[in-house]
C-alpha cells in the first residue's frame, strides 16, 4: 500500500479528551480542504463493535491479558484491512481514536503481556503499520478517571472495564506512553491534557500542520 493520505492516532489514559480533541482537528483539516474520515479502536469495523462489547464492559472481566491482546489486535485488524488502508490509499486523512500504542501501553505495561510479542504480533497481522502521527494526550490518572466516569455515567454507558482497574494500572500504563514519546520524537507528540480545550488544540493544530508541510 503506498498511502496517499495522512495517518494521525490519538491515545492516553482515559478521560484525557480524546474525542473532542479529534473532532476539532478533523474541522481545522476539512477547512484547509482535506477529506477527513474519524474512527476509533476498538469498534471500528461492524465487527469490532461486536469485540467492543466484549472487551470493554463487565462481560469482559474474565479474559486473560493474552486473549485480551489477541482479541484487541483482531479488532485492529479488522479496522486497519476494511477501514484505515483504503480511505488512506484513496488520500483522506485517517484520525483514530487509539491504535498499537495502547495495546503496548494497557496490555503490555499495564497487564503484563511482553512488549516484544505485542510488536511482533503487530508485525505479522497488521504488516509493522504505524500512523505517520501518533499524539498522547498526557493526564494524572486521578484526573482523568474522575472526568472519564462523570461522563460514562452521564451517558449511562457500562463500558468501564478499564476505568475500574487500579491507579497503579493506570500509572504504568501512562508511563508506557510517556516512554514512547519520549523515544519516537518523529512520529510522536505529547500534550498535557490539562491545559484549556482550545490549548490543546492548537498545540495539536501546530504539530499537524508541520506534518503537512514536511
Ligand atoms: P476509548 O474508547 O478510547 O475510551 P476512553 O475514551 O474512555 O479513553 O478506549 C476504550 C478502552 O479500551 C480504553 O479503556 C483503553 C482500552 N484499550 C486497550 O486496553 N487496548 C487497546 O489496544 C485499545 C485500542 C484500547
Amino acid at each position: 500500500m503506498v498511502p496517499k493520505g495522512k495517518f494521525i492516532a490519538f491515545c492516553g489514559g482515559e478521560g484525557a479528551g480524546k474525542s473532542t480533541q479529534i473532532e476539532l482537528l478533523a474541522a481545522h483539516l476539512r477547512r484547509r480542504g482535506r477529506d477527513v474520515l474519524t474512527t476509533r479502536e476498538p469498534g471500528g469495523t461492524p465487527e469490532g463493535q461486536q469485540l467492543r462489547r466484549l472487551l470493554l464492559t463487565p462481560d469482559g472481566d474474565g479474559w486473560e491479558p493474552m486473549a485480551e491482546t489477541l482479541l484487541m489486535v483482531a479488532d485492529r485488524v479488522q479496522h486497519l484491512r476494511r477501514v484505515i488502508a483504503p480511505a488512506l490509499e484513496a488520500g483522506t486523512d485517517v484520525l483514530c481514536d487509539r491504535y498499537a500504542l495502547s495495546t503496548l501501553s494497557y496490555q503490555g505495561a499495564g497487564k503484563g503481556v511482553a512488549a516484544s510479542f505485542i510488536r511482533e504480533l503487530h508485525r505479522q497481522a497488521c504488516d509493522d503499520f504505524w500512523p505517520d502521527l501518533t499524539i498522547v494526550l498526557d493526564i494524572p490518572p486521578a484526573v482523568g478517571l474522575a472526568r472519564s466516569k462523570r461522563r460514562l455515567s452521564k451517558e449511562k454507558s457500562d463500558e468501564d472495564r478499564f476505568e475500574r482497574l487500579r491507579l497503579d494500572f493506570h500509572d504504568r500504563v501512562r508511563t508506557a506512553f510517556l516512554d514512547h514519546v519520549r523515544k519516537n520524537p518523529e512520529t510522536s507528540f505529547l500534550v498535557d491534557a490539562t491545559q484549556d480545550i482550545s490549548a490543546i488544540h492548537d498545540a495539536i493544530r501546530g504539530r499537524v500542520d508541520a506534518l503537512f508541510e514536511a
